[in-house]
């Protein structure tokens, strides 16, 4: 049967993709060279290029010479790579089903044949280069020139991250953003529209007023935090997700406690944009070049030093002595070499930042035997989603070149939920990961929990140790070892290695010689403008730290004055003075903040941003809106009455009582030397000042 017009045969297409491949290759070439490269006359190459220059896939211009054979120069459109892209793939699953058609062929075999998304799966070798989104370097100094001119979009250090894989092959076989179709089969059933298994939704997330301003269709550049073009981006969808389904269907539960559902509701934009990507350049990391690989660069070095096995390591910790017991028990049990692939993109929040695990993990490395490990930095943004998370994990080593997998205990777990209960089994991550090994194309290394045997001097799985009764079990959880470091105490030898140990002292120090932030919170004319001085004085009395106080008149003289009191730039002021406080607490000072931060979910936002670097201990001044009205200090309240202020917080604005501060202060029958004293023996109790 004929194909129909609307309808390229395979064979218009096959043309196409050379063509376009070969402009890509050589735009400079003259039309006889590109031409008789492709296998056609000059005739044919015209009537192709000018289709294809009116189908939007190749921009023509003209260049000045004497040169008559090269009157014209062409380069690939935005649209024009994104078809190449997808020109490529389709040409490789009509190779491969040649390939099969012949192997039948020889074999006899022509039945039973494993459904083609399986079977290329099956064939394709672990070491040889995977897709990748980029266009050649010619291609891409032009395309910059180009986006120059479409609409930004600012990437969030998330969309980074998902971008960087995406263009290297990390997210293979992803194109580009989820769009639509795809995202809400992810949601719902972990797999693509075409049924590829894909458990995580990778989708752009942007502004209302930023997606009302896009044609569907429309090509964006997608800019890092400097504004470097990295890639653009063809939006074919635009929609309004149900953020609430996503966190049931993929994080298990609508609650705020885990961090990618808080992220969810509170940091991504309210618009998913999606559509294919086309590669411009990779983000740009000035901390440990040496050391972070794409996944061709790793499949080229795996077969470089001729590994063939290769079992991957993902952590988010640092390495002590169960994790190193655990991977060579791995590697021994795979009979394969090792790779250590920390995230260093974005972990859990509160987690050992990645310089300092960087600098544990080079310290360990020589306590490896020598040419069987290898470490790269995975520059991945973790959502912490337990079993999803694994699958996902899994299919991103697989693009890496690896052949193995480890999955402990608990693998990218989130911690506990609002209830207070964890939020997935501890072995939930290695039973989905089980369930779907053959698709994912990497097989699990599994383990329980280990823990150190104090009569044999060493590491056990935990559910192993059959003479449990008469040994001595020893463990230190994670939260006892960043009690020892903050309290300065003893971590004994068998847990972890000094060089470790040292390496975590220097960045945490005792708490004592941390940097904090306390953070009163309360109506207007409550007393926190009054308690924070009277610990200011305290605290400066007792030296050691400098001591800032942001108090909310002062903020907002001095860094809002711009700001009104509508919900938007109350939470501007309130991440403003997050920000400040959070750049005091890292460089070892005290931080007094006073606004009344309306809003819980931004003083959680606050609490997050400064507990990266040091403690945040969150004081609610929690005087009654009646008292507050009764003293009328500045007069305010009897303003807010008669309406001459509007949105005033308690009268006709609204005040989230915090849930769960570290202090509460009533001030109606205590004075303020007493409500200052109470945070200066909190903050003792914290190990925050020396008692
Ligand atoms: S917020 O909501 O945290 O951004 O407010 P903050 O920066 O702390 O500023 C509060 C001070 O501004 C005065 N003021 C108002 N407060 C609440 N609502 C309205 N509409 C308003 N208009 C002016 C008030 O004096 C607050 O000072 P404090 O020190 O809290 O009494």
């Amino acid at each position: 049967m004929p194909a129909s017009p609307t309808t390229p045969s395979h064979e218009d297409e096959d043309l196409l993709f050379r063509i376009l491949s070969q402009l890509d290759k050589a735009p400079d070439a003259s039309q006889r060279a590109t031409a008789a490269a492709v296998g056609i006359s000059l005739g044919r190459l015209n009537a192709q290029l000018r289709a294809a220059a009116e189908a939007g896939l190749v921009k023509v211009s003209a260049r000045a010479g004497p040169d008559k054979r090269q009157r014209f120069a062409y380069a690939l459109t935005t649209r024009g790579a994104a078809e190449k892209i997808r020109l490529t793939d389709q040409f490789l699953t009509r190779k491969f089903a040649e390939y099969d058609a012949l192997h039948a062929e020889l074999t006899g075999t022509t039945s039973g044949l494993v459904p083609f998304k399986y079977r290329t799966k099956l064939m394709q070798n672990n070491l040889a280069p995977i897709p990748e989104l980029y266009v050649s370097y010619d291609s891409a100094q032009k395309l910059k020139v180009e986006a120059a001119e479409l609409k930004s979009h600012d990437l969030s250090p998330r969309q980074i991250c998902d971008l960087e894989l995406l263009m290297n092959g990390g997210f293979n076989p992803l194109k580009g953003f989820l769009n639509e179709e795809d995202y809400n089969s992810v949601v719902d059933t972990m797999r693509l529209a075409d049924g590829t298994l894909w458990p995580m939704p990778i989708t752009l997330d942007v502004s209302e007023d930023f997606a009302a301003s896009l044609e569907i269709g429309e090509d964006i550049a997608l800019r890092d935090q400097e504004g470097v073009i990295l890639g653009t981006m063809t939006v074919t969808d635009r929609w309004e997700p149900n953020k609430s389904h996503e966190a049931e269907k993929v994080f298990g539960a609508d609650d705020d406690a885990h961090p990618a559902v808080n992220y969810l509701h509170n940091t991504a934009g309210k618009i998913y944009l999606g559509g294919p990507v086309t590669g411009i350049q990779q983000p740009v990391h000035y901390d440990f070049r040496g050391r972070r690989d794409t996944p061709n660069e790793l499949r080229a070095y795996f077969r470089k030093l001729g590994w063939r096995r290769i079992v991957a390591f993902q952590t988010r910790n640092p390495l002590h002595r169960a994790h190193q017991e655990l991977t060579f028990r791995a590697a021994r049990e795979a009979q394969a070499n090792l790779l250590i692939h920390p995230v260093v993109g974005m972990t859990k929040p509160g987690d050992v930042d990645h310089f300092t695990r960087v600098r544990c993990y080079e310290a360990v490395l020589d306590k490896y035997p020598a040419a069987t490990t290898s470490m790269s930095l995975l520059n991945l943004a973790m959502r912490m989603a337990g079993p999803r998370e694994a699958v996902w994990h899994g299919l991103i080593r697989k693009n890496h070149g690896c052949t193995h997998f480890i999955v402990g205990r608990d693998h990218a777990g989130p911690g506990k939920n609002s209830a207070g209960e964890d939020f997935y089994g501890a072995y939930d991550a290695q039973h989905l990961f089980r369930e779907h090994q053959e698709e994912i194309g990497i097989e699990m290394v599994d383990f329980k929990h280990m823990v150190y045997v104090q009569e044999r001097a060493q590491y056990e799985p935990n559910d192993e140790i059959e003479d449990r009764d008469n040994v001595t079990i020893l463990n230190i959880s994670g939260t006892e070892l960043r009690r020892r470091l903050a309290e300065g105490l003893e971590i004994p030898e068998w847990f972890s290695f000094p060089e470790v140990v040292n390496e975590l002292r220097k960045t945490k120090p005792p708490r004592s010689k941390q940097g904090f932030t306390v953070f009163f919170t309360g109506f207007s004319g409550s007393g926190k403008s009054t308690i924070a001085n009277a610990l200011m004085v305290k605290l400066m009395e007792m030296g050691g730290r400098p001591v800032t106080l942001l108090d909310g008149d002062i903020v907002r003289k001095n860094l809002s004055s711009e700001l009104g009191f509508s919900k938007e730039h109350r939470d501007l002021n309130i991440r403003r003075i997050g920000y400040v406080a959070s750049e005091i607490t890292k460089n070892g000072g005290i931080a007094i903040c006073a606004p009344i931060a309306p809003y819980a979910t931004t003083r959680r936002a606050v609490r997050e941003d400064v507990e990266q670097f040091g403690a945040f201990l969150e004081v609610h001044v929690a005087t009654s809106i009646e008292e507050c009205e009764r003293r009328d200090r500045k007069g305010l309240y009897k303003l807010a009455r008669e309406g001459k202020i509007k949105e005033f917080t308690g009268i006709s604005d609204p005040y989230d009582v915090p849930a769960d501060p570290e202090l509460r202060v009533e001030t109606e029958n205590v004075d303020v030397d007493n409500c200052a004293h109470q945070v200066l023996l909190k903050l003792e109790n914290m190990g925050l000042i020396a008692g």
